[in-house]
């Protein structure tokens, strides 16, 4: 039998809720009872809150796609976030969030997609040239990969959004204070679940706030500096350009700095620690499963910077799309029922927090055929074609949909083919990853991996 990609640990089915929260605040996914990947519901019903968690497509599909406006995002699901994302997009809800995507959304349309291309390919070329350098220095020692894939992954969300790599001086230091801000922040904490009254004030691990402040003022400076080229007629035609230029048509208004500074900080950190993650964990797929590694360093062979060839990486684009299935970087979601519900004959109170796992849907027994196995072939089969539309959520669905959805599936193909050309990656005995959520699904002590030159 071929082997299975690492999965966490389930809990017993039974335990107290104090050792649920201490599993909990450890880590969300090895806190969970392993019947999650067969139920279609569940309820988390404590002293303190109510949850639900659901897992059958047709509810999913309500919360999401069918009546997203009475499932607003949880306000409880920021909290760790604000100090940071402020009024971002990712936080918002109703009126504000509406007319914040009627800003934002053409920036990745499409046909924007094709032009920021060449600065995701100068990214996947300084990545390539970076890790050279590594290999050489490591002298056959292993590489931990995420540390890679996260320097890539930034370097490919400057070059788009500011056209300026990672090297400048203002990016480098966003980038390691974000990475300090990271560590503290799980995506869900327990504040989610446990609902605090609003007088009650919130603590933030030592250094928070203060990071959060030094990390505003500093794209707060890249902003006010785009705002005046702009006003110069002298700015790049890029995303914080597009973005900035742009009125919302219905109430004919733009962001305003501060407003600017709350969506570069999202962009920054929903885009590249998710794309990051993913590709750590494709690179992982890889070493595991030789023989697609090299399918895919061949499919790469021919690789042109042109913005056609990335429609060519078809077997890169199903090992992706395989990676996103068994790792989605945002494991967990939450929305709040803003009415009471009844689904699957259950009373769902106001104020219930719904939690859509990608998951536990993403591996759920009675969809997905070898549910944990890795087979990049499922999506060209029946199975694999009706779970996509109805079980695959990586980068959730419905007008909330992730807006670099068409982004990063550009991005991880590309920057997966232009490593694998290059490079060959092994597995190292003993350290096979245990995945954790942190702010995304990461490996507990990091991905090592052997690496060498392909020539
Ligand atoms: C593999 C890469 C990525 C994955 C798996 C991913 C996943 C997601 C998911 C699941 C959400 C919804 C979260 C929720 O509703 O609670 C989301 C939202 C978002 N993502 Fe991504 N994302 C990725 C890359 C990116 C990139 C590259 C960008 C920007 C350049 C980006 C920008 C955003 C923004 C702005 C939102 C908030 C949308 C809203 O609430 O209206 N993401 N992403």
């Amino acid at each position: 039998m071929t082997e299975l990609p690492p999965k966490p640990p389930s809990r017993p089915d039974r335990v107290s809720l104090w050792r649920y929260l201490r599993l909990f605040k450890a880590d969300i996914l090895s806190a969970q009872p392993a019947r999650l990947y067969r139920a279609w519901m569940a309820e988390f019903r404590t002293p303190f809150f109510r949850s639900f968690l659901l897992n059958q497509p047709d509810l999913v599909k309500t919360v999401l796609k069918e009546r997203p406006d009475d499932f607003p995002k949880s306000e409880r699901i920021g909290e760790g976030l604000r100090p940071l994302l402020g009024q971002s997009v990712f936080l918002t809800n109703g009126a504000v969030w509406k007319r914040q995507r009627r800003i934002i959304d053409p920036a990745f349309e499409g046909g924007r997609l094709r032009d920021t291309f060449p600065a995701m390919w100068a990214a996947g070329e300084a990545a390539v040239a970076r890790l050279d350098r590594q290999v050489e220095g490591a002298g056959g020692a292993p590489i931990e990969v995420e540390e890679v894939t996260s320097h890539a992954a930034a370097d490919v969300i400057f070059r788009t959004l500011f056209s300026i790599p990672i090297e400048h001086e203002v990016a480098a230091e966003v980038f390691s204070r974000f990475r300090a801000y990271q560590r503290a922040q799980p995506i869900l904490n327990l504040a989610a679940f446990v609902p605090l009254p609003r007088w009650v004030p919130r603590f933030y691990p030592r250094g928070t706030r203060a990071n959060a402040r030094i990390i505003r003022d500093l794209i707060r400076r890249l902003t006010a500096e785009r705002m005046a080229e702009i006003g110069a007629g002298t700015a790049p035609d890029d995303l914080a350009t597009k973005i900035m230029t742009t009125l919302d048509p219905v109430t004919g208004e733009g962001f305003d700095t501060e407003e600017m500074v709350d969506q570069v900080a999202i962009f920054f950190l929903a885009g590249h620690e998710t794309s990051a993650s993913a590709l750590a964990w494709t690179l992982y797929l890889m070493a595991m499963f030789p023989d697609w590694q090299e399918r895919l360093a061949e499919e790469a062979e021919g690789l042109e910077p042109e913005f056609a060839a990335v429609s060519r990486l078809r077997l890169s684009r199903d090992v992706f799309r395989e990676a996103l299935r068994l790792y989605p970087p945002v494991p967990m979601m939450v929305r709040e029922a803003s009415c009471p519900e009844r689904f699957r004959d259950r009373d769902v109170p106001k104020g219930s927090q719904l939690v859509l796992s990608p998951w536990h849907l993403h591996r759920h027994e009675r969809l997905w055929d070898n549910p944990d196995g890795f087979d990049p072939t499922r999506w060209q089969t029946e199975n694999g074609k009706q779970c996509q539309r109805e079980a695959y959520i990586p980068f959730s669905a419905g007008p909330r949909v992730c807006t670099g959805a068409g982004f990063a599936m550009v991005e991880g193909p590309l920057i997966l083919s232009m490593l694998l050309r290059r490079f060959r990656v092994e597995r190292v005995a003993g350290r096979e990853p245990v995945p954790v959520a942190h702010l995304t699904v990461r490996a507990q002590d990091g991905i090592w991996l052997k690496i060498s030159r392909r020539d």
